[in-house]
């Protein structure tokens, strides 16, 4: 079984990378077969989700050419199928952005209800509203999705809650409708303008992304581009806390420091010092932190997919600290293996009060879901002795190279598979 190895105690200190957005590249990807040109995808990040929905769009008979690790070309002139019924497509929440986008072109699409990380119910009522309020027949039955319409018809259409996935999937099925569409209460994340500029590349017309009005004159038909994907916000704040956590300094490279703006802020709030570039932030850690409260919220809110690692931080921050998450109901399960880790966290619906401990102690540990994966490596890292973590299958699916990554900075942390590369770790690390 693979896992993580870890041996807590260095900072980290040094210079890192970051990919791009993992969940800008599943909405682009989704997006690149709505025209039969050719579209170059650059800044593409190598992880499990990306690679999942590649694989769903070539069983539909789309070519998808590697050209490099972070650079693909998409020919979807020969899509032979509106059916998406692979076995692994269901593991990735982003299998429905193909609804939007085949809807869009073919008018037709048939898609597995979509799996993903088990963060909360995770409904799709807004996606299915707003394809049958711009004419769609939808129907949900045997554990497919499908839409169908003659007429795909720009509306008037007003979320009930700020959903990054429905704000995307609308936009791509209402690109190609007939006349205007007004998205209201629309999500503001960084992701959904770059679908958006990514539509726009291709000649779609798109206002108002970012904004919680968006305004989509729909067009007849897109073109070819090259685009390059934004630099991932989530993988840059999991690297921020990292760099907190182990007490460290680290410059993060290729970065928006604009879309880390409520990261920075409370990592400033709790005692860090940041330093903001053009495109990349550094951020030390010199002393042990304080403690804060925050609550999660869409953008430019502090973001639900970093909750965990700032919930792991102050787990050994001074003082009691507050996190409420008012996204997902069901991101605290990565508490009960901090409790293992000596954390002292009591959870009470959507919040967990956090009394701040001195610090953790090395535990065999297995990641619930992706971010919460990542924060607890951020917790191993300072633990006292080693760690393994199981499950990292869920980390692989948003993080690239994230031991490499680690390690470069100065992490003492390894994929292993056996026993034998356990105890080959322990004797290198000591
Ligand atoms: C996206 O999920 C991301 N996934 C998630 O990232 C992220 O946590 C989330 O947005 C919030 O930022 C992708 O982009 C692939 P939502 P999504 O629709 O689109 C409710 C990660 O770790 N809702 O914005 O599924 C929903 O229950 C992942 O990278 C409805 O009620 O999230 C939630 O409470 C995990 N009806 C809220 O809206 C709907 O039809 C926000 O969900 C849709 C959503």
């Amino acid at each position: 079984m693979e896992q993580y190895i870890v041996k807590g105690g260095n900072p980290l200190v040094g210079e890192v990378e970051i990919g791009g957005a993992k969940n800008a590249a599943l909405g682009i990807l989704a997006a690149s077969v709505m025209t039969s040109e050719p579209v170059t995808i650059e800044n593409l990040p190598d992880v499990r989700d990306t690679a999942v929905l590649i694989q769903a769009m070539e069983s539909i008979g789309t070519k998808v050419e590697r050209i490099d690790r972070h650079t693909v070309r998409v020919n979807a002139s020969s899509i032979n199928s509106m059916t998406i019924d692979d076995g692994y497509i269901k593991k990735i929440r982003a299998s429905y952005y193909m609804l939007g986008s085949l809807l869009g072109r073919f008018r037709s699409a048939q898609v597995a209800l979509p799996g993903g990380c088990n963060i909360g119910s995770r409904p799709i009522d807004q996606h299915l509203k707003g394809f049958r309020a711009l004419g769609a027949k939808v129907e949900v039955s045997r554990g497919m999705i499908s839409a169908e319409t003659e007429a795909l018809v720009g509306n008037h259409i007003y979320m009930d809650v700020v959903t990054v996935g429905a704000t995307i999937n609308v936009m791509l099925a209402a690109t190609l409708a007939v006349g205007k569409t007004i998205i209201e209460n629309a999500a503001k994340e960084p992701h959904v303008v770059d679908v958006a500029n990514f539509l726009n590349s291709m000649g779609a017309n798109i206002k108002g992304a970012g904004t919680d009005v968006i305004r989509i004159k729909g067009v007849e038909k897109l073109h070819g581009t090259t685009y390059s994907i934004i630099p991932d916000q989530i993988e840059a704040g999991t690297f921020m806390f990292a760099a907190a956590i182990t007490k460290g300094d680290v410059m993060i490279r290729n970065v928006i420091p604009k879309h880390l703006e409520s990261i920075s802020a409370k990592l400033i709030e709790i005692g860090c010092e940041i330093e903001e570039f053009d495109d990349c932030l550094r951020v030390v850690a010199a002393r042990r932190l304080s403690n804060t409260q925050v609550k999660t919220l869409p953008y430019p809110g502090f973001p639900t997919d970093m909750q965990p690692q700032i919930a792991t931080t102050l787990a050994l921050s001074e003082g009691i600290s507050i996190v409420t998450e008012s996204i997902f109901e069901n991101r605290f399960k990565y508490v009960g293996e901090l409790l293992r880790m000596g954390a002292n966290i009591k959870v009470e619906g959507n919040t967990a009060i956090i009394e701040g401990v001195e610090g953790f102690t090395g535990a065999m540990i297995s990641a619930p879901d992706l971010r919460a994966g990542a924060a607890l490596v951020l917790a191993a890292l300072v633990a006292d002795g080693f760690t393994t973590i199981d499950d990292i299958k869920y980390i692989e699916r948003g993080y690239e190279d994230f031991p490499e990554k680690m390690r470069q900075l100065g992490a003492n942390i390894e994929k292993v598979e056996t026993d034998r590369d356990i105890q080959k770790f322990k004797l290198k690390v000591g």
